[in-house]
């Protein structure tokens, strides 16, 4: 397992290449604090968190319980916090989420187990909390305190303004931490905006504490925590004043990390080309001159005299970069298809995340005479607004009784959709008539806009992964039939190229879980001799960095246009852009422009051919 303790951060933290090691590595520190415990007949004493972060370690938890029977009958818990007013069996409820994620899998008796009650009289609220804050001193304090942070930098729900000082208590949620719950409550509007918490005072009275973070939408917030000042503005900053608090994190997470931005600033480097080509490149934005423009000077005035004197002079720096970022400029991605052409295949994970993140190649692909083939992983079905669903099966039951088709059954099935939704409430998940038109919306928009790039239905695959299938914003794991579909369509098909959404950082995990399996598949199938090159594209929030690009295609503003085109096609996706609760609303067609032109101005400003628009990409490699 390969992890490292980063440089310059005030709160010990480790980086592990996958958010799976870093839950694993805390599983089994978990593992050898109970069985230490157990064995001198001690209780161990648990403060939990919940939240998407801490999923896989309940889910190892389970599974030390099942396979190396690990006894919890010994364990003692305190969660963190409850959303107020909260039922305890309401589907949003912490309670009841614990339960059915954790408790109801290991051996923890169920008078050891403590949830903030969400049901409490407000008038009853600050004893409760007091007497909350006893039942974990009676139980001799928190032994290990086991944390995730929010986007404001929360623990617990401690937002910013939380004190030091402060104790259990109900709090108010800011808006960014009730925008980042809103896809679990089908709507920001349903987010409670009280909750009960653990105070920052109690959380830091445990005698160990592991965060953990995981993904690029908590970068910023990790580095605030970890390198900036202690301060009331980031809870998770208190930590650094604990003696014994660790931030385990997975390498998205650590990415705006000093060390790994730019790690020239704390000391000495390892200079491989990747780290080369990172500083030149930094270099080269930050003193604002072209590649083959930058002196020795700008070098010494940079923090970067070691390259100077390992690898310089500057001249020689700039050009071995601007030789290196010129070969990453490909206009014909699959080679000119007068010499064979090929068949691509672009694996999807949404349905729209292919023409947002790679649209342009696409049209690129199929003018220059390739066969593209597109497969559609999941339905996307959670992702569609009630009311578009309802107007399209309007749309269907007229269609219907238009042309004269079978108008009784299509009326029964609207009639049957339109009362559920007139009973829906908003804790409730979709029927399965719903989600499946949901699908269907999806699907068409999906084809529309695979046409618009030339690509034509008998092209495109609709996996509908298993893993997907939940109806919810949690989704299962990995189903090994998953990977069983498209180990057989690799083999089917016979593709000289595939692409992946290769961003591992997206909220629900549903990126990171499409590309796991579809790695799996490629080992399988590369093991009995297929070959192929495998080539990841971002997602569908961000671009690589500069520096990572391996490839980037060109666009000329008709082919970006065309491809904007395409996104317009996901009419449902509309006000769905929003970045995970972040406050940038701009729309999915205005990002994908904004992203391939700033990718072009980027490479203008190293000196390098100016385009007019890039989309970037990185190959796959096994580990
Ligand atoms: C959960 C909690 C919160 C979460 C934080 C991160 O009990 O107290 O502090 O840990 O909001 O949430 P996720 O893990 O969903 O990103």
């Amino acid at each position: 397992m390969s992890s490292h303790y980063v440089p310059n951060t005030k709160t010990p933290t480790i980086v592990f290449e996958t958010s799976g090691q870093a839950t694993r590595h805390l599983a089994l520190m978990i593992e050898s604090l109970i069985r230490q415990n157990n064995s001198a007949s001690r209780p161990t004493v648990l403060g939990l968190p919940t939240g998407s972060t801490p999923v896989g370690l309940y889910r190892e938890l389970i599974r030390l319980r099942q396979e190396a029977g690990l006894d919890f009958s010994r364990v003692i818990t305190f969660n963190l916090d409850e959303y107020f007013p909260m039922p305890k069996d309401d589907p949003h409820s912490y309670n009841r989420w614990m339960h059915e994620t954790f408790f109801n899998h290991v051996n923890i008796p169920p008078q050891n187990i403590h949830i903030p009650d969400g049901t409490i009289p407000p008038d009853q609220i600050d004893d409760y909390c007091q007497a909350y804050e006893q039942l974990i001193r009676r139980a001799g304090g928190i032994d290990l305190q086991i944390l995730g942070i929010g986007r404001t930098g929360h623990i617990g729900f401690n937002e910013p303004g939380s004190t030091r000082a402060s104790r259990t208590r109900r709090v108010t949620l800011d808006p960014v931490t009730r925008r980042d719950a809103a896809s679990g409550f089908y709507g920001e509007e349903n987010v409670p905006h009280q909750a009960v918490t653990m105070g920052v005072g109690t959380i830091l009275d445990a005698r160990k504490i592991v965060i953990m973070a995981f993904g690029e939408h908590k970068a910023n917030t990790v580095k605030k925590a970890v390198e900036g000042e202690v301060t009331e503005a980031v809870a998770a900053s208190f930590l650094q004043n604990h003696p014994d608090s660790t931030f385990l994190l997975d390498s998205a997470a650590a990415g705006q990390l000093t060390a790994v931005q730019t790690p020239w600033v704390i000391g000495p480097v390892d200079w491989t080309d990747a780290k080369i080509r990172q500083a030149v490149i930094w270099l080269s934005l930050q003193v604002k001159k072209g590649l083959l423009k930058l002196d020795d000077d700008d070098f010494r005035e940079h923090h970067l005299y070691e390259l100077l004197r390992e690898h310089g002079p500057a001249e020689k720096l700039g050009q071995r970069v601007f030789a290196d970022r010129m070969s990453t400029i490909v206009h014909s991605p699959a080679g000119d298809a007068a010499n064979g052409r090929q068949k691509i295949l672009v694996f999807s994970p949404h349905p729209d995340d292919d023409v947002i993140s790679m649209g342009g190649t696409l049209i690129r692909l199929v003018e220059q005479g390739h066969e593209v083939h597109i497969a559609y992983m999941t339905s996307g079905n959670i992702a569609v607004f009630d009311h578009d669903a309802e107007r399209y099966v309007d749309y269907a039951t007229a269609f219907n009784r238009l042309f004269g088709i079978d108008e009784a059954k299509s009326a029964t099935l609207r009639d049957g959709i339109t009362r559920f939704l007139k009973t829906k409430t908003i804790r409730q998940p979709d029927s399965d008539a719903l989600l499946k038109v949901k699908g269907l919306i999806r699907e068409a928009e999906a084809r529309a806009a695979a046409l618009a790039c030339g690509i034509p239905p008998e092209q495109l695959v609709f996996m509908d992964l298993r893993f997907y299938r939940t109806g919810t914003i949690a989704k299962a794991p990995i189903h090994p039939q998953d990977i069983d579909d498209i180990a057989r369509l690799l083999g089917s098909l016979q593709p000289a190229q595939i692409y992946v959404a290769g961003e591992m950082s997206d909220p629900h995990g549903t990126h990171r879980t499409c590309a796991e399996a579809i790695y799996s598949a490629v080992r399988r199938v590369r093991s009995v001799g297929q070959q192929f090159q495998v080539w990841l594209y971002r997602g569908a929030w961000e671009e690589f960095e500069p520096h990572e690009l391996e490839r980037v295609v060109p666009l000329s503003p008709d082919q970006l246009e065309r491809k904007k085109q395409a996104i317009f096609r996901h009419q449902s996706q509309k006000d769905r852009a929003m970045f995970p609760g972040g406050s940038d609303r701009r729309e999915f067609w205005q990002r994908a422009e904004d992203r391939n032109l700033d990718t072009a101005r980027v490479y203008d400003q190293l000196g390098l051919p100016e385009f007019y628009a890039l989309e970037g990409f990185v190959q796959w490699r096994e580990e």
